[in-house]
């Protein structure tokens, strides 16, 4: 709810669990009085604000009636430079004499329903309070807008700024918003990485100065995710103050965290102000993009949740918020190597295997047998494909599955017609060699010719055949950048209108084709952010599948991004992207939870992977709903310790899958407990999922194992490897709520060198086993 008190000059902003109050002050200028816990409005909100009654040595002083009234020590919503606030700004701007100073005062406000910004992705609002600020000496008007999702606890807001001078002015920065707060030895938590590598959870300690992260790349990149959790260094995943902030943009962005000499907090994030300079004549507007905070008093966790929830409501178009399905994609089977027999033979399978859609990936068009060539050049490779798209995707719903395919359309390889004929639509610099990325050139999206060609040529291609599913790939980040379409005074807005053109792009497709799925890539997970998950619900994590790697990215990933957004594949073995071999059962147990896929060659498993794979589908199809669209916790991380556990619980809190995984085996271990919260009263039946061992695993220990003694590493042993199903431990418990709370989940001890049965616990390096829990029927009816 957003309230206005005339009396007072507030503004309140309330959700479920937390409050956010403005205020105008006495030279209106609108200052930030509180973000966090709930609170009752104010008996006199002027106690609240930073005040000094006196002058402060060497600082500058807004106006000689209050020599006490400083920009440098207030709480601000939306600062800019020149009048004493010496933090880092939101708002830079060269005015037409040339001067830089601007000084935004409070102008008028409006609640209004509905609002949409034109062709720009964002949260799906019903109220908006609209404030206008506006230098009237400098003729520029900022529009500040803030939306509340009350359930979700979560305030949106983003800054609109506009130029009523005759002549053009120059936006040096513009951040869609700011937080100011005071410092309480604060931590911050962010996502980094790299590729294979995305969304490693990172840790830092605030002092005075400012970290900023930023992404320079045209995606919003893996080096940093736009995310930032400002929090108690005492937080922990169910404890602790934590405010999140990110940013619905696909973009270069730009995050600061500053903290003032005198200990105050400013955090921002908006497009990036390196490498832009953005031009606006009279009347022209720049809209930000839409920055998303929350605040709980309740640890990372309860962040998560509010995040996750919100991108599932108001983020992900609504048609897309139903069961996904299980995809067999056929690059690392078969990478460029492949004909129509080869992918029908692995489709076959995956259909046997209960799989549900087949990915057509990489080298099906043009003449793509390798990365450096035919990019641009959307058409059927008739060798691979005889009877084209629409031939094979005839075929694979003949045998049952749903059909899908790569693209990766804002690139072309200058081996390609398309380069042939329209070599301007590239980025590159004309009398200079560009960098490449993967031997290819971006196509200039800022430029209208090549959007609407891409709007024609992937309608024409998705309508050509049964198409169900688009996995939308990007293999390379920027360089050269320079639009032979811009002119000299508008490459400064490069970056951000690429962004625009590819938001244009993508908002007339999935406008044109609302059911069908799309999957957003870019090298793995180098462009996994809200802007692209408003088209697209699911993203490509990562393209390294190895189960210990992916605990961890997907424990990063998880601090912001719902499980029915984050993609996952089990390849096969060894990893390709680590050489590390991890068990099957392991590399599904990590995948399950979020967006199921597999991605290996299907047509050269043995009988014993088929069986196993055949039961994780069915398991995963049991419970694919609460996999996608549960509620997930992070119960231990995988980074503090050699264990990782989460937890995946209804919406009615009463039931829930906990995943176990196991980084080191450790010799002759003591016992381990799961703390398990939050479900209601009632007694609950605990599960694990039924696993396979394979018995080459256990190495001579096979011998003791099986009736008969068998020579390790002979034909035999792997004949018998091949096919024997080795059922690992089996539990199976009944708890109540108040025991599984107070007293623990306690596991059976893992294996400990001197034996063996249904009651130990196999562990090796990286194995884990899944609980389900889950409330029993009698407990229902007796209540
Ligand atoms: C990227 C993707 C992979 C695959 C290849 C194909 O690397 O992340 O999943 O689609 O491109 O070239």
């Amino acid at each position: 709810m957003i309230t206005y008190y005339k009396e007072d000059n507030s503004f309140y902003f309330e959700t479920k669990n937390t409050s956010y109050v403005l205020y105008i002050n006495e030279y209106k200028h609108l200052e930030h009085v509180y973000y966090g816990n709930k609170i009752e409005r104010f008996i006199n909100i002027r106690e609240h604000i930073l005040r000094y009654e006196f002058e402060l040595g060497s600082s500058t002083s807004y106006s000689k009636d209050s020599k006490g009234y400083q920009l440098n020590n207030l709480l601000l919503e939306y600062s800019t430079f020149g009048k004493g606030d010496y933090r880092t700004p939101s708002l830079h701007i060269e005015l037409p004499s040339g001067h830089r100073t601007l000084d935004l005062v409070y102008d008028s406000h409006k609640i209004i329903y509905d609002h949409h910004f034109e062709k720009m992705p964002q949260a799906k609002k019903t109220e908006t309070l609209e404030i206008t600020l506006k230098d009237l000496v400098n003729n520029v008007e900022v529009k500040l807008y803030y939306s509340v999702f009350e359930n979700n606890d979560i305030v949106v807001r983003n800054s609109v700024i506009k130029n009523f001078n005759e002549k053009p002015i120059t936006i040096d920065k513009a951040m869609s918003g700011q937080l100011d707060f005071l410092n309480n030895d604060y931590q911050i938590t962010k996502l980094d990485g790299a590729w294979i590598r995305e969304r490693h959870i990172s840790k830092h300690q605030l002092s005075k100065g400012i970290i900023s992260f930023d992404s320079k790349k045209g995606v919003s990149s893996s080096d940093h995710n736009p995310f930032v959790l400002v929090h108690d260094k005492t937080a922990l995943e169910d404890y602790g103050n934590v405010y999140g902030c990110s940013l619905i943009y696909s973009g270069n962005f730009e995050a600061n965290i500053e903290v003032s000499p005198h200990n105050l907090v400013r955090l921002q994030m908006g497009i990036n102000s390196f490498d832009f300079r953005y031009q606006l004549d009279k009347n022209e507007q720049l809209i930000t993009p839409e920055l998303v905070l929350s605040y709980s008093s309740a640890g990372f966790n309860k962040i998560s949740e509010n995040l996750h929830s919100f991108i599932e409501k108001s983020i992900v178009k609504q048609q897309h918020l139903k069961e996904r399905p299980i995809l067999i994609n056929n690059w690392e089977a078969t990478y460029f190597d492949f004909n129509e027999k080869k992918l029908l033979t692995i489709a076959k399978k995956a259909k046997k295997l209960g799989m549900e859609l087949f990915c057509l990936d990489d080298g099906w068009f043009g003449r793509r047998n390798d990365d450096f060539s035919s990019l641009g050049d959307w058409y059927y490779n008739r060798k691979k494909l005889p009877r084209g798209v629409k031939g094979i995707s005839k075929k694979m719903n003949k045998i049952g599955l749903d059909f899908g395919i790569w693209v990766e359309p804002e690139m072309v390889n200058k081996d390609s017609d398309l380069y042939k004929n329209h070599p301007s639509w590239a980025i590159e610099i004309p009398n200079m060699k560009p960098s490449l990325g993967r031997n290819q050139l971006i196509l200039d999206l800022t430029n209208p010719e090549v959007t609407n060609y891409l709007k024609i040529v992937l309608k024409e291609l998705i309508s050509s055949a049964n198409i169900s599913y688009v996995k939308w790939d990007m293999n390379r980040n920027f360089s050269d950048v320079f639009s032979q379409y811009l002119d000299k005074d508008n490459q400064g807005k490069f970056n951000h209108l690429y962004v625009l053109g590819l938001y244009d792009v993508l908002e007339d497709l999935t406008s044109n084709f609302p059911n069908i799925l799309f999957e957003s890539c870019s090298s793995g997970g180098n462009r996994f952010d809200m802007g692209m998950l408003y088209y697209m619900p699911q993203t490509w994590t990562s393209d390294n599948t190895d189960s210990y790697e992916r605990m961890l990215i997907q424990e990063g990933t998880s601090y912001l991004y719902p499980l029915s957004s984050i993609s996952n594949h089990v390849s096969g073995d060894v990893s390709h992207q680590v050489l590390r071999h991890t068990p099957l059962e392991s590399r599904f147990n990590v995948a399950c939870f979020g967006v199921l896929g597999y991605e290996l060659d299907l047509s050269k498993i043995t009988p014993f992977e088929s069986y196993v794979i055949q039961k994780q589908v069915k398991y995963y199809k049991e419970h694919r709903n609460l996999f996608q669209y549960g509620t997930f916790k992070r119960i231990n991380s995988i980074y503090d310790s050699n264990i990782g556990i989460w937890m995946v619980m209804n919406e009615d809190k009463d039931e829930a899958l906990v995943l176990y995984y196991q980084v080191h085996s450790k010799p002759n271990p003591s016992f381990v407990k799961i703390p398990i919260k939050g479900l209601v009263h009632g007694t609950y039946k605990i599960t694990s999922r039924e696993q396979y061992m394979n018995v080459r695993d256990t190495g001579s220990l096979v011998n003791h194992v099986l009736p008969i003694k068998l020579r390790v590493n002979g034909q035999i042993l792997n004949f018998i490897a091949n096919r024997y199903k080795y059922k690992e431990d089996t539990f199976c418990k009944t708890m109540t709520k108040a025991q599984l709370e107070s007293s623990e989940l306690l596991l059976h001890h893992t294996f400990t060198g001197t034996g063996t049965n249904e009651n130990v616990m196999m562990l090796r390096d990286y194995s884990s086993r899944i609980f389900h829990i889950k409330k029993e029927k009698q407990d229902e009816i007796k209540q």
